[in-house]
C-alpha cells in the first residue's frame, strides 16, 4: 500500500500528529525505554536485534519467583500459573502469530538447536537427494547448523550446500533466480531453509511460491523466522510450509537468550515413520511421570520437546506475547507499513544525496541503508546522541522502527540526528 506524506509531515509537529492519529501509539507506555543521561527516552531502531523489556515482563518473572519461594518443587502444580504446563500459556499465542493451528506450535529451545532438531526430521538425505539451499548472505548459525547436518549424514558440506547468489552488482537475491535455481535443483534439492526476512537485507521471500515450486521437487521447505516472527503476517500452515523457527528476543521481546519457537505442519504430526531426537517432555503427558523406557509421542509439535523448559524465561515471553495479542498481527502490519515507509520517504526526500535503501520493496519493518559520506563520523554522532541501531561493515546501517513501541516522532528525531552529522562539511564521503 502507498501512504501519502505531505510537506507539513517533514516537522516535528507533522510527525507527532501522524502519532495521534495511530491507534497503537499506546502500547508504548507498556515498555521500558532505555534512557538517556538527560533521562530522556533513547531512539530505539534495534527491535530487529533484542527488542525492549515489556513493564509488566518484571511481574511476570516475579510471581514465579514468588511461587518457588512459597512453593519449592510444588510450584509445578500448584503455583497460580502451574509450571508442568506452563510453556502451554504461550501456544495459543504462537499460533495466531504465525497463522498456525494450536497443535503445529511449541515454545521450546533457543533457534539454533530448534533448527538442528527440525533438520534431524526434515533433512532425510540419501545418496541422490541430498543437497539444501540457503542464502549466501546467510545468518552464520544457520550456515554452520547446514554445514553441519550434511556432515553428519556423511556428504561433502561444499557439494550439499548451494547458496543463492545475488546476480553481480545486485545486492538482493531476483525472486526469479531464487525459482530457477530450485528448478535447476529439481530432484537433488532435499531442503530449502531461507531467513525471511533476511537478516542482512531485510528482503522478504515469497513463502508460498518457494514452498510449493519445492514441495513438487519432494523437498521440504523450512524457514528461519528470526526476523519474521512478529515482523510479518504469517500463514505458515496455509501455505503448506514444513517446518520453522524462531526466536523471541528481537521482535517478541522475551529478553536476552529468550525461548525460541517452533512450528511443524500438521501434515507431519502424529506420524510413527518421523525420525526425531527424543526426550521426556516430548513425552505422553499422562505417562511422563510414570518413568518408563518407551517413548510415547505427543500428537502435537510438542513431541520435539526435550526438556522441562525454563520458566522465568518463558514467563517474560507471556508478557510480550500479552501485548502482541492485544495490538494483534494484522494491526501491527498496518502501522509498521506506515512507519517504515515513513521511514522510507524521510531517507529519500531530506537524504537522497547520502545514503541509499538497499533493503527491496518486500520487506518488513527494517531498513537497511547504505551511508554514502563518511559512516564512521555517522556512526560517532548518532553513538553521542544516544540513538541505537546497528551497523555493518563497511557502510550498511540497519535500522528498525517497531511498530508495536517505535512512534513517527523517534523517525523524526533520527532523521534530524543523522542530517546534522551528514550536513557536517567536516564528514569525509565514504
Ligand atoms: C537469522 C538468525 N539465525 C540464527 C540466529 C541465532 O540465534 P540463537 O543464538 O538464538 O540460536 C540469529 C540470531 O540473531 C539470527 O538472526
Amino acid at each position: 500500500m502507498k501512504y501519502e506524506f505531505t510537506p507539513e509531515m517533514k516537522s516535528l509537529k507533522g510527525a507527532e500528529l501522524l502519532d495521534q492519529r495511530d491507534p497503537l501509539s499506546k502500547f508504548r507506555q507498556d515498555f521500558n525505554f532505555p534512557k538517556t543521561v538527560n533521562g530522556e527516552d533513547q531512539l530505539y531502531f534495534a527491535g530487529h536485534s533484542l527488542g525492549l523489556m515489556p513493564k509488566k515482563a518484571k511481574d511476570y518473572i516475579n510471581e514465579e519467583l514468588q511461587a518457588w519461594a512459597e512453593l519449592g518443587v510444588e510450584g509445578h502444580f500448584h503455583a497460580k500459573n502451574p509450571w508442568m504446563p506452563y510453556h502451554e500459556n504461550i501456544t495459543a499465542s504462537f499460533a495466531r502469530l504465525v497463522g498456525a493451528k494450536e497443535s503445529e506450535v511449541v515454545a521450546m529451545n533457543t533457534l539454533t538447536v530448534n533448527l538442528h532438531l527440525l533438520m534431524v526430521s526434515f533433512y532425510r538425505p540419501t545418496p541422490k537427494k541430498f543437497k539444501i539451499l540457503i542464502e549466501n548472505n546467510t545468518f552464520p548459525s544457520d550456515k554452520y547448523g547446514v554445514d553441519s547436518q550434511a556432515r553428519f549424514h556423511g556428504f561433502n558440506a561444499k557439494e550439499a550446500v548451494v547458496e543463492l547468489k545475488p546476480r553481480p552488482g545486485e545486492i538482493t537475491v531476483r525472486e526469479e533466480d531464487l525459482l530457477a535455481q530450485i528448478e535447476t535443483l529439481g530432484d537433488s534439492l532435499a531442503l530449502v531453509i531461507l531467513g525471511n526476512c533476511n537478516y542482512l537485507s531485510g528482503q522478504c521471500f515469497p513463502f508460498e511460491r518457494i514452498t510449493k515450486l519445492a514441495q513438487a521437487k519432494g523437498a521440504k521447505v523450512g524457514f528461519n523466522l528470526a526476523h519474521g516472527a512478529g515482523n510479518l503476517l504469517l500463514k505458515l500452515h496455509d501455505w503448506n510450509v514444513d517446518f520453522a523457527v524462531w526466536c523471541s528476543y528481537k521482535y517478541l521481546n522475551s529478553g536476552p537468550g529468550g525461548l525460541a519457537g517452533a512450528f511443524i505442519h500438521e501434515n507431519h504430526l502424529n506420524k510413527k515413520d518421523i525420525q526425531r531426537f527424543e526426550g521426556w517432555w516430548g513425552c505422553n503427558k499422562e505417562s511422563r511421570f510414570k518413568m518408563g523406557p518407551d517413548f510415547e509421542p505427543l500428537p502435537t509439535a510438542e513431541a520435539w520437546q526435550l526438556s522441562n523448559p525454563p520458566i522465568f524465561q518463558l514467563a517474560s515471553l507471556r508478557a510480550s506475547m500479552d501485548l502482541f495479542d492485544r495490538a494483534t498481527m494484522e494491526k501491527l502490519v498496518e502501522k509498521r507499513n506506515h512507519l517504515t515507509s515513513f521511514l522510507e520517504w524521510k531517507l529519500k526526500s531530506e537524504l537522497g544525496a547520502f545514503t541509499e535503501i538497499v533493503t527491496p520493496a518486500e520487506r518488513g519493518a527494517m531498513l537497511c541503508v547504505k551511508v554514502k559520506k563518511d559512516p564512521k563520523h555517522l556512526l560517532e554522532v548518532l553513538k553521542s546522541r544516544s540513538v541505537i541501531l546497528d551497523f555493518r561493515y563497511p557502510d550498511i546501517l540497519r535500522m528498525t522502527p517497531a511498530p508495536l513501541y517505535n512512534s513517527f516522532a523517534d523517525v523524526h528525531r533520527l532523521i534530524e540526528v543523522m542530517k546534522e552529522a551528514l550536513h557536517d562539511n567536516s564528514a569525509r564521503p565514504a
